[in-house]
């Protein structure tokens, strides 16, 4: 195997009961531009942010019973644009919860600080990578729901987000055109992301990441062969397992006991892989600082 895929899909439904729109959602209301001079700053805070709240978001979802000896597979920055997406059309205490759990201060920064911020984001991943790479937002919004203008002149200028009308009293078309839309975006991988729709829904906010890289050292696929995984303590089961021998960087943290793989894409990405003595201490306490380091 000399590629591997990855697709990562979140989809977020935001199922508003109609007639309950309009206090917080939606609602025009000009930001203050104060950011010209200080985009730089604001970027690395809305970094440092997006950080963060991918372990938190991580911390959270390990500790779900749902997901005790389970994979756990999700793409946190997705989560941060779409959620920070959806503060763009926000106001009052809803704007608040909003920054709050994307971890952003709203001492230094304005929704349009964000906006900027992610809008610089985007167009440096896009210039940086050479892989098959694929991410973004999309908006459906019912019929009868019409959003300010500005909401989405924003979504589409600093999200590069789409936005299509339909109509979700419809369930199964409007499911057909929402599976239509993320099949196409993502070379056809998921060509089923919604089932059926509540008929209520008067907007639905997805978010998709494809990701096609190669490795940096290409693994030979006449090595790969059978072995056995150990999926925890007690429990092997046989796997295909890819071979390689080769230098590679690793490190071991002595504060989580962690062994630590780094392997490198042929482009700026790398897959890092922990390896350690005791799962619960590390989900407990890695941070965004400890992955830096
Ligand atoms: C940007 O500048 C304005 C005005 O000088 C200030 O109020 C705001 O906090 C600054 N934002 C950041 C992120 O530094
Ligand atoms: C935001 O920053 C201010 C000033 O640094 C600090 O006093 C405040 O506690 C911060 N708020 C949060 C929620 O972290
Ligand atoms: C790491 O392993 C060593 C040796 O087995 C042990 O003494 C130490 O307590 C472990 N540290 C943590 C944080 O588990
Ligand atoms: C890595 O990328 C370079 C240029 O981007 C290309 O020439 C090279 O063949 C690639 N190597 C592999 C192993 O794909």
């Amino acid at each position: 195997m000399n590629a591997t895929r990855c697709v990562w899909i979140l989809s977020i439904i935001i199922c508003v009961a109609r007639g309950h729109v309009g206090n917080d959602i939606g609602q025009n209301q000009k930001e203050q531009d104060t950011s010209a001079d200080n985009s730089t700053e604001s970027l690395s805070l809305v970094t440092a942010a997006n950080r963060e709240f991918a372990f938190r978001l991580y911390r959270s979802l390990a500790a779900n019973p749902d997901s005790q000896g389970k994979n756990i597979f999700f793409s946190p920055v997705s989560v941060s644009v779409a959620l920070a997406a959806l503060a763009v059309g926000a106001r009052g205490e809803t704007h608040r919860q909003l920054f709050r759990g994307l971890v952003f201060n709203s001492t230094w920064l304005s929704q349009t600080d964000v906006d900027q911020a992610f809008q610089s984001l985007f167009e440096k991943t896009k210039k940086a990578s050479n892989e098959v790479t694929s991410e973004g937002t999309a908006v459906f919004m019912d019929n009868l729901f019409k959003p300010q203008p500005e909401f989405l002149d924003t979504l589409k200028k600093s999200y590069f987000a789409d936005g299509f009308n339909v109509d979700f009293t419809k369930s199964s078309e409007s499911a057909n055109t929402i599976n239509k839309y993320v099949e196409e975006k993502t070379s056809g991988k998921i060509d089923k992301l919604v089932e059926s729709l509540d008929p209520t829904t008067v907007m639905y906010l997805i978010s998709y990441i494809f990701f096609k890289g190669k490795w940096e050292t290409p693994f030979d696929p006449d090595l790969t062969k059978e072995d056995l995984f150990m999926v925890d303590e007690k429990t092997k089961i046989p796997v295909q397992m890819m071979n390689i021998e080769k230098r590679f960087e690793t490190y071991r943290d002595q504060m989580f006991n962690t062994s630590v793989l780094h392997l490198p894409f042929n482009s700026s990405h790398s897959m890092l892989l922990l390896l350690p003595d005791d799962m619960a201490k590390l989900e407990n306490a890695i941070s965004a600082a400890h992955v830096t380091k």
